[in-house]
């Protein structure tokens, strides 16, 4: 049913398509808390009045100075949100309100606003679209574009939104990288001019720079003060985040697909879809932003965002390519033993005539290895169910190697420049994904190994190389399409998948953390952050992805990477989802006995850590300790992690202060995951004690020496 506001949309809209007769318009979009308010000029321009915590309707002045979604070729001086050339080599937009809408959906906390934009002299179509989510304070936006020109136009820019600050001063907070050293963390101010965050990867996003900002306003934020934008975009392919300062010290923020060699050559009636810019804005500080993201993910943002997870044990650090049937036999056994839920088989179970033993051959050859596995996968499902684990696997579906019989039947399938050398990153290329007999090839590749194995739990999917040296065969003359084509057809197949496979728990995994973002994310249940597991490294990489994160995405597994105790490596693994990737059969009778512990009590409190509310109570960074706490929204059960590095010697911290609880509530404290013959660490183990007590006194979960930490389970009476 229409409700009278809609009709008076209507109304309006109907009033726009007679230029001149329209004032100013308003277009408010609401969340709960938060607020973006735009204004249509009298012109039929848009302008962006507002954005900040929540407005009465129609309280903000009618601004009409920012452009709200500023387009090339025209007066505009600064970085446009859209440039497009026309069939006729004119390079101007000029876009004027035609309409605009409140959709409903079938979920009465969504609202969706679309200001359709057209240009007068030229047949172009822009429609801008914000998604609301009222409870979680979320807006996304994204940007369709078409037109009915005679020919194809080229769109050189095409932001997924554009959005304007006027502050005292700007402080970004941005997060890089490499392969194994994700997520590290830098803070600086914004000063005049453009400052960008981009990649041009191709296949991913991530690797260098990561898909993600806080911006924080007139000062630098902590967890619990200050003005934050939060935002990450959700892209599995080369990106940019651009921020721009100018003379008049207004920033605007454009995120979205990188317009780098990705001049789009857009047929009449076709439509680019930009991906969706996700944002929340809080006044309380960056942590009230991470929950609010984590609770958009959680509802809308991931796969089975709300469901639970698997704990496993997966063999890539410990056997790598070096296993077989007898093998794995042992391992199910050994997850069995652990108490794991499941067994994830990793790369290197494929490949007859070039058989997967390293990492130079075999990729495309998706066929059981005759050597390895001679009754195939199917022995592997039954001798899982057997032993009374469940059975996932690895698959690369995107890629070929040069040595592999795809390569020597399909070379013309292949991400190749006709005259250079063929450009290796480990050891393999890319398929050309455009494509569609090779959308095809990579659907079937998954969909025979689900639909023939229905004893396959979870899928490990990988992407270990980003494009170098880029051209599609298929695409011929449209080179520049390929960026944003290739990502457009991977959705393509994962929906395909998806369609027919909706349930199977999947994990994103791009050599290490390449693939973490909320574009692919819709279609996996989890990410791999990194490979790198050394305990302390996680500590700062597993941080750095709660800003954006929840935790029930987050998958972290205890290996034998670094030399930290075991109960180190445990604890700091189980502020994500839990998992282990090491020898079993090496562990003493006390490493065991206290891993299956821990794994009975992540059983019981899984939920709260995957579910719950985020706390980061004392951050890692420039510090030699570090606590954060999850807490149920119930606020009847929370867990607490407090970790400590390298401290100096003699160094001694005071009890630290716990968030979240209900302060009129009394509640037992609890160590858990205490090593075999250790007692418990923290002085107030067993007490009961007032939420407020705790949140203003604080408990002693921070030892004395380094590499030590706690675990305490907070359970409210
Ligand atoms: C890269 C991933 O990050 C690792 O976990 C592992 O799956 C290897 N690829 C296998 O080749």
């Amino acid at each position: 049913m229409r409700k009278p506001y809609l009709n008076y949309c209507l109304l309006m809209s109907l009033l726009f398509a007679c230029p001149g007769l329209m004032a100013q318009e308003r277009i408010d979009v609401h969340t709960r808390d938060i607020s973006m308010v735009f204004t249509v000029g009298a012109s039929g321009r848009l302008y962006q009045s507002y954005l900040g915590t929540r407005l009465a309707s129609n309280s903000a002045p009618a601004d009409t100075v920012m452009e709200a979604y500023a387009q090339g070729g025209g007066s505009y001086l600064f970085e446009p949100a859209i440039r497009i050339v026309h069939a006729d080599g004119n390079p101007s937009l000029d876009l004027r309100v035609d309409s605009w809408r409140v959709d409903s959906t079938t979920d009465n906390n969504i609202r969706v606003t679309c200001i359709v934009m057209k240009d007068p002299v030229y047949p172009v179509t822009v429609v801008l679209e914000l998604k609301a989510y009222l409870r979680e304070n979320v807006i996304t936006s994204s940007v369709r574009i078409s037109h009915a020109e005679k020919s194809p136009v080229r769109v050189t820019n095409f932001s997924s939104s554009m959005l304007h600050f006027h502050a005292d001063s700007y402080w970004l907070t941005q997060w890089h990288g490499d392969w194994a050293r994700e997520m590290h963390m830098e803070e600086s101010r914004l000063t005049s001019g453009i400052k960008i965050i981009d990649s041009k990867l191709g296949t991913r996003a991530d690797m260098y720079q990561t898909p993600v900002f806080l911006l924080s306003l007139d000062g630098e934020s902590t967890e619990e003060t200050g003005k934050v934008l939060a935002g990450t975009l959700g892209w599995s392919g080369s990106f940019q985040l651009l921020f721009e300062v100018d003379e008049k010290d207004r920033l605007s923020v454009l995120p979205g697909m990188n317009p780098y060699a990705s001049d789009y050559v857009l047929d009449p009636g076709k439509t680019l879809k930009t991906p969706e810019f996700i944002f929340t804005y809080s006044d309380e500080g960056r942590g009230l932003a991470s929950r609010n993201l984590h609770d958009w993910a959680r509802s809308y943002g991931v796969l089975d965002g709300r469901g639970s997870r698997m704990t496993l044990l997966n063999n890539w650090e410990s056997t790598q390519f070096a296993f077989n049937e007898q093998k794995l036999d042992t391992l199910f056994g050994e997850t069995r033993r652990l108490g794991a839920d499941m067994f994830l088989l990793d790369d290197g179970w494929f490949g007859n005539k070039y058989p997967r033993n390293n990492d130079h051959t075999s990729l495309g050859d998706w066929q059981e290895n005759k050597v390895k596995l001679p009754h195939g996968i199917a022995r592997l499902e039954k001798d899982a169910a057997e032993k009374g684990v469940k059975f996932g696997i690895w698959v690369e579906p995107e890629m070929v190697s040069p040595k592999s019989e795809l390569y020597e039947k399909h070379p013309e399938w292949v991400l190749k420049l006709p005259n250079r050398a063929e450009n290796y990153f480990r050891n393999q290329l890319v398929l050309d994904l455009v494509n569609p007999a090779v959308q095809d090839f990579v659907f079937r590749v998954v969909d025979d190994l689900l639909t023939q194995h229905s004893g396959i739990a979870y899928l490990k999917w990988d992407c270990n190389r980003m494009m170098t040296n880029a051209y599609s065969p298929y695409l011929g003359s449209r080179q520049s399409n390929l960026y944003i084509d290739y990502v457009t057809a991977l959705y393509a197949v994962l929906e395909r998948l998806r369609a027919k496979h909706p349930a199977v728990p999947m994990m994103l995994c791009s050599g290490g953390g390449g693939r973490t973002d909320y574009g692919a994310l819709k279609y996996f249940t989890e990410f791999w952050p990194s490979d790198n597991t050394d305990a302390v490294e996680r500590v700062y990489i597993q941080w750095g992805y709660s800003y954006f994160f929840p935790a029930n995405t987050i998958a972290c597994h205890i290996t034998s990477w670094g030399k930290e105790p075991l109960k180190f490596r445990t604890d700091v693994a189980m502020m994500g989802r839990l998992g282990y990737d090491l020898d079993v059969s090496k562990m003493t009778d006390k490493e065991l006995s206290f891993s299956q512990q821990a794994l009975k009590d992540y059983r019981r409190l899984g939920a709260t850590i995957g579910q719950g509310d985020l706390y980061r109570l004392l951050a890692p960074y420039g510090s030699d300790r570090a606590a954060l706490m999850y807490v149920d929204k119930d606020k009847k059960k929370a867990v607490l992690f407090g970790y400590v590095l390298h401290p100096r010697y003699g160094s001694s911290w005071a009890p630290v202060q716990l968030q979240g609880l209900d302060a009129g509530k009394v509640y037992r404290v609890k160590e858990i995951n205490k090593y075999p013959g250790t007692k418990a660490e923290l002085v107030e183990d067993g007490r009961t004690f007032t939420g407020e007590y705790l949140m203003k006194a604080g408990l002693s979960v921070l030892g004395k020496k380094e590499l030590t930490s706690m675990v305490v389970e907070i359970t409210a009476e």
